[in-house]
């Protein structure tokens, strides 16, 4: 742990120019809400506590599940970045004499790595402030640093600024580290007097710069990772670096992708090596991927478990489903949630499951749709079978036991029970259940009406 440090998000702004009824820091970038993202790279800097300030939608912010302890700090009404700080006053001043970490709840893309050489100038040079500046091509938005006389650092807000001080580079980011007695202290100092009328904390930069203790800058190496996301084309462009990011550290670890440019995976995926991931696969959630697989293009997997060795072939959606070792899925296929194809089993062409176990060795390869049943080891789905699940009101269940060889064209009207090893006919209607080894047949006799084609044929 990092002792001596906390560190404080701000996240209770709106974020009006997303222009949506969804508070800015709850929209996701790669299957996580934006505020895990800065709420995680807090936590890997090893504080004593995260603090996250919220307003807008405090609800919502505080109700999500974080992976790790989080306080909140409620402020009231949002009159500024400083007037965000102040709402956090009573723990500042049981803390005063550790330093506090407060970070723009937007900048998802910075990680850890960059803040830890900024925590450590910060100590070294014994600074009152050190905050994160960097160089940005295209600085439109940023507040924008300038050097004064006798090391007074002031940040003008693009809206503050004049037009040869938009043409500055330096830019700051949204990372500030203080000394909290000194930040209390020139809290009181900052005014609203600015176009926004806002209690501005980069004003802050200003007055402690002034005083005696030193205020540091330090240079964010990457320009990437210090974009603020204000916008949804920010978001977009934003969620392309994470993006690229996640294919980068999975293809370091071992697994092939074939095509970076069409490859979506969400950030808590994970995938073991030599698993081969073809173009325009798309992985979501908590998606877990075993080693040795092979996922062929079109491939849609939420939150699923895929075991070892598992072929998905092409165009297959499979939705909170496990999928066991050696098994083969697709293509074409659709596993609707609480789908389990247990080891060694095929599920092929235009089948959809749903709420279905299918056993060991079990086959399913052409045009089914099998819901709310327990399939067992080694049964063979003929063609176009259909278990009837739904009788209008509720759903039952069909099981079928091992060895059992289900005929094509056959419905299953459920609740029924087809015994271990028994046939049914392919065509048959099944409305009782069938026991083990028996044949089960249920469809009108085939009846030959001789010459009947011909005599039709003369008409
Ligand atoms: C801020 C900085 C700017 C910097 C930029 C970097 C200020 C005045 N300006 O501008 O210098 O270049 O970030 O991205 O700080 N918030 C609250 N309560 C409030 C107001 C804001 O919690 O009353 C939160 C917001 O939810 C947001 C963060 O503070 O997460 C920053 O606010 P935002 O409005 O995005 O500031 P910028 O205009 O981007
Ligand atoms: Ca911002």
């Amino acid at each position: 742990m990092k002792r001596n440090l906390i560190t404080l998000v701000l996240a209770a702004g709106k974020g009006t120019r997303f222009k949506s009824d969804k508070i800015k820091v709850l929209h996701p970038m790669l299957g996580k809400p934006m505020i895990h993202l800065v709420v995680d790279c807090m936590h890997a800097l090893r504080p004593e506590s995260v603090f996250v300030v919220v307003g807008h939608q405090k609800d919502e912010v505080m109700q999500e599940k974080y992976s790790k302890p989080v306080q909140f700090i409620h402020q009231k009404k949002q009159l500024g970045t400083a007037h965000a700080v102040l709402a956090a006053k009573k723990i500042l001043q049981s803390n005063r004499e550790k330093d506090l970490l407060v970070i723009n709840g937007d900048l998802t893309l910075i990680r850890p790595e960059t803040l830890r050489p900024m925590i450590k100038k910060h100590r070294k040079e014994n600074n009152a402030l050190t905050f994160l500046s960097g160089e940005m091509v295209d600085p439109t938005g940023f507040g924008r640093v300038t050097y004064h006389e006798n090391n007074v650092i002031r940040i003008f807000e693009e809206k503050d600024a004049t037009p040869a001080q938009r043409r500055i580079k330096e830019v700051n980011v949204g990372v500030y580290l203080f000394k909290i007695k000194d930040l209390l202290e020139a809290l009181l100092k900052i005014s609203n007097k600015n176009i926004k009328g806002e209690f501005y904390l980069t004003d802050i930069i200003e007055i402690m710069s002034g005083k005696e203790g030193k205020v540091g800058v330090y240079k964010a190496p990457v320009e990437q990772e210090i974009v603020g996301i204000n916008d949804r084309y920010e978001l977009a462009k934003a969620v392309e670096i994470l993006r690229k990011r996640k294919i980068i550290s999975l293809a370091e670890s071992g697994v092939t992708i074939c095509d970076p440019a069409t490859t979506w995976i969400d950030l808590d995926v994970k995938i073991g090596r030599d698993t081969t991931i073809y173009s325009s696969v798309v992985l979501e959630e908590k998606t877990k991927i075993g080693r040795g697989c092979k996922l062929y293009p079109f491939v849609h997997v939420r939150n699923s478990r895929v075991a070892d060795d598992v072929k998905i072939l092409t165009s297959t959606v499979i939705e909170e489903s496990t999928i066991e070792r050696g098994a083969q899925v697709g293509p074409f296929t659709h596993l609707r949630p609480k789908s389990i194809i247990k080891a060694g089993a095929k599920v092929g062409n235009f089948v959809e499951m749903k709420n279905t176990v299918f056993g060991r060795g079990s086959k399913a390869g052409h045009l089914s749709y099998l819901g709310d049943s327990d399939i067992r080891d080694n049964v063979n789905i003929g063609a176009g079978t259909i278990t009837c699940n739904y009788d209008g009101k509720k759903k039952h269940k069909t099981v079928i036991d091992e060895g059992a060889f289900i005929g094509s064209g056959t419905e299953l009207v459920a609740p029924v029970k087809i015994g271990k090893d028994s046939y049914v006919g392919a065509g048959s209607t099944i409305t009782k259940n069938v026991s083990s080894g028996a044949l089960a047949v249920s469809r009108s006799k085939q009846v030959e009406k001789p010459g009947w084609g011909r005599k039709k044929g003369k008409k």
